[in-house]
């Protein structure tokens, strides 16, 4: 134990030493700065969320790192250790080069981790840091510390997918939002927001990968949602994300489609009805099959009893018979 707490304390300096660095040299390299504005961004919302820029060099880490060999920065992240099968060979060399720098923070406000961005085009276009003891994808949601006022102001968070669309929000008036790392949202994730905020619009990109992120959050959600929660999902048009839509459509266009921003209830039902001709017995009980495991997931609440009327309805049954068929743990006492 005292040992991982030195571990941990030594990545977490590496990180720090590493965001500054990254940090100063934003300044130093135009190219950056002018990608930066051509995506809209003002050097007030850089400084905010510590925005950097990893030089075009394999080894720019020297410079803050006199110990470049040192294991702990392999175990950062920050560089690379290629070693052949013998152990010979061995090359070091820094992860991110040339590209937008945007530290991850854990709620203390320590840099746990990176994503970078290449300039304009190129493969891949994000790259994360890896996980490591201090950093898990599946628990950390990046601008969480930075939006935690400002979840509180709004009484919400937002939810979305990337580290530009949280940027572009916070910039274009919208500081309350988040993003998942690169993977789905977890019951974690959920759990996480859950301890910020009663109310949560998730908000992912309008493409099929944005909807089927969308599906995978309600799965997340539903361990969580409890009747003194609010959980909706915001659908954008098929070509737009957050940061392109609030650029284009404007503020108050978004403002509105996060009022108009569909409920979980009616997000579950409308997923397990999609597939399934109502007006058949089979499509009825595909229906019900659909959401089965769905309804499982949710604690015994008013809500959940909400939606098994609502799926009785569509399905032709009654509530009692839809709770007995899936086996929905009865509430104790009553
Ligand atoms: P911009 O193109 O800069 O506006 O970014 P975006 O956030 O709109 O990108 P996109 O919708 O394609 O991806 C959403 C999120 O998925 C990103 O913020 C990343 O976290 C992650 N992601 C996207 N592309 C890659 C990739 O090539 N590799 C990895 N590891 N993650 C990616
Ligand atoms: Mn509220
Ligand atoms: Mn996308
Ligand atoms: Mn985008
Ligand atoms: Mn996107």
């Amino acid at each position: 134990r005292a040992e991982y707490q030195a571990k941990s304390m030594a990545l977490s300096d590496a990180m720090s030493a590493a965001c500054d660095f990254y940090r100063q040299h934003l300044r130093s390299a135009p190219n950056a700065v002018d990608y930066l504005k051509r995506r809209g961004l003002t050097g007030e919302v850089a400084a905010k969320f510590g925005l950097g820029y990893s030089p075009d060099n394999w080894d720019s880490l020297r410079q803050v790192f006199p110990d470049y060999e040192a294991t702990a920065l392999v175990e950062s992240g920050l560089v690379i250790d290629r070693t052949d099968e013998e152990g010979n060979n061995r090359k070091r060399y820094d992860r991110f080069r040339d590209r937008i720098m945007f530290p991850i923070r854990n709620t203390k406000g320590q840099v746990i981790g990176f994503g970078g961005r290449v300039l304009d085009s190129g493969e891949p276009k994000y790259l994360n840091s890896p996980e490591t003891p201090l950093f898990q994808k599946g628990s950390e949601l990046y601008g969480l510390f930075e939006a935690r006022q400002a979840i509180r102001d709004a009484g919400y968070v937002l939810v979305t997918e990337g580290y530009m669309d949280v940027v572009a929000l916070a910039q274009l008036g919208f500081p309350q939002a988040v993003a998942t790392l690169g993977t789905a949202c977890t019951p974690t994730h959920v759990h996480k927001l859950l301890r910020q905020t009663d109310h949560v619009v998730f908000s992912f990109d309008g493409d099929r990968a944005g909807r089927k992120a969308a599906r995978r959050a309600l799965d997340a959600c539903l361990p969580h949602a409890t009747d003194n929660k609010v959980i909706k999902f915001l659908f954008l048009p098929q070509e737009h994300d957050p940061d392109s839509f609030v650029r284009e459509m404007g503020a108050e266009a978004f403002e509105r489609q996060i009022h108009d921003a569909m409920p979980l209830s009616q997000f579950l039902l409308n997923e397990v009805t999609a597939e399934a001709d109502l007006s058949t017995s089979e499509g009825r009980a595909r229906a019900q099959y659909d959401a089965k495991p769905l309804m499982q997931l949710m604690p015994p609440s008013s809500l959940r009893l909400q939606i098994v009327r609502g799926l009785a309805q569509l399905t032709q049954s009654t509530p009692n018979e839809i709770e007995s068929l899936f086996e929905l743990a009865k509430p104790i006492a009553s």
